[in-house]
């Protein structure tokens, strides 16, 4: 065990969580769902009632008081995912609702702009939908094509494959740091370098990866990349698009409305600076100081200690589930983030879903929104066991004794 590993008090952090204090179907929850979305930690909570109780207002910049502390602290949150990505500064970081949200501002922005017909967009077979759809439409929209990198049996990219369809009709590589499916962690210093030795720009979904590893998106070299808020501890429908500013600069706000201009005429409108440009209406205010405070809460932990605390309950849960007869694991590449899919043998995902529920553990069944995905694994779902760093080993343990239980049924 890494001295990170040993010294993680999970016991201690469990009791931040409140939700994970409670009984499911009259057994302790095992709440193994955490690539759909976090538990939120006490000081979460706490903020949010702290904003509307005593903050609540519009972020105008500069009027009466609660606007001024509305916006001091919406601004600082701001920093703080800035401090997270280790971007370059506060103008580099959209809020946005979501992973999802941002791929489409990307891809409506950037992608009309720079798309034409006979042009090319990379993407890989692991993509969940939200990061196949908005490139599918664009392509048709603008008369592309969409090139997928393939992947081998353990659910890793083929970078030579990948190496081929990088030709001067690339437009842009959209691709996932890690699969929400496999696990798979992608190696992008390498994509961007090969996409950036064309002069390819490249955007990373990274939902999968913000809630579990230290992400330096200078060190990492892409031009976009995209996390949610209620993946990493935070509140749902918020979520950050980072861009390059020289990038954001150039591209058209992908919505309209107040706060994202300057000055408006009936002949024209002039748009405001970044980040603003790009944040039209009333943003999420809450949702962004939350995500701010989550940001902080995961960061106290410190992601690297994070990281290697769910590895070990990565190990050892692939160990554990490895050894279960007539259960295959989907996604046994070498580099992997805590989630476990499996199917079993005559049994269908769901109703390993429903009997686990039963025990009181929350797992997620189905096509988690990558049918691509399962078609490659001819699979129609998969059973899903998504690990984050308040589950334990024994937590695991329940989950083999839940599966126990789903053989007894089915035999
Ligand atoms: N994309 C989320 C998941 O994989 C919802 O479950």
């Amino acid at each position: 065990m890494t001295t990170a590993t040993s010294a993680f008090d999970v016991a201690r952090i469990r009791e931040d969580f409140p939700v994970l204090q409670q009984m499911v179907n009259g057994k302790p929850l095992v709440y193994l769902d955490n690539a759909a979305t976090s538990q939120k930690p006490q000081s979460v909570i706490d903020t949010l009632v702290h904003y509307y109780t005593s903050d609540n207002s519009n972020v105008h910049r500069g009027v009466h008081t609660l606007s001024q502390r509305a916006t001091e602290d919406y601004d600082a949150a701001r920093s703080t995912a800035r401090q997270f990505l280790n971007a370059a500064s506060d103008q580099e970081i959209i809020f946005v609702k979501g992973t999802t949200d941002g791929i489409n501002l990307v891809a409506h922005s950037y992608g009309r702009q720079h798309l034409g017909p006979g042009d090319e967009i990379i993407i890989s077979t692991m993509e969940h939908h939200s990061n196949i759809i908005p490139w599918q439409v664009l392509c048709q929209e603008k008369g592309a094509h969409l090139r997928v990198i393939p992947i081998n049996d353990a659910g890793e990219l083929l970078i030579d494959e990948y190496e081929r369809l990088l030709t001067p009709r690339t437009k842009l590589v959209s691709i996932t740091h890690v699969s929400n499916v496999l696990g798979t962690i992608n190696p992008i210093e390498q994509i961007v370098e090969m996409a950036h030795s064309r002069g390819v720009p490249v955007l990373v979904d990274g939902a999968q990866a913000a809630p579990h590893m230290a992400v330096d998106v200078q060190k990492l070299g892409c031009d976009f990349y995209v996390f949610s808020g209620h993946k990493v501890c935070g509140p749902t429908g918020i979520g950050v698009l980072y861009g390059k500013s020289d990038l954001l600069e150039a591209m058209p706000p992908y919505q309209l409305g107040s706060e994202m201009i300057k000055s408006v005429t009936f002949e024209r409108t002039i748009y405001n600076d970044l980040p603003y440009k790009f944040e039209p209406g009333t943003p999420h205010i809450a949702g962004a100081i939350g995500l701010g405070a989550a940001i902080s809460y995961i960061s106290d932990i410190g992601m690297d200690r994070i990281f290697a605390y769910e590895s070990e309950l990565l190990r050892y849960g692939t160990e554990r589930l490895s050894a279960i007869g007539g259960l295959t694991l989907i996604g046994t590449a070498a580099k992997k983030g805590s989630v476990l899919s499996f199917v079993m043998d005559g049994v269908h995902p769901h109703d390993i879903g429903t009997i686990l529920d039963a025990e009181g553990i929350a797992i997620r069944t189905g096509h988690h929104c990558a049918q691509p995905l399962m078609d490659r694994f001819g699979v129609p779902a998969t059973a899903r066991a998504s690990l984050a760093f308040y589950n334990t080993k024994e937590e695991i343990d329940v989950l083999v004794k839940g599966i126990d239980r789903v053989i007894e049924v089915f035999s």
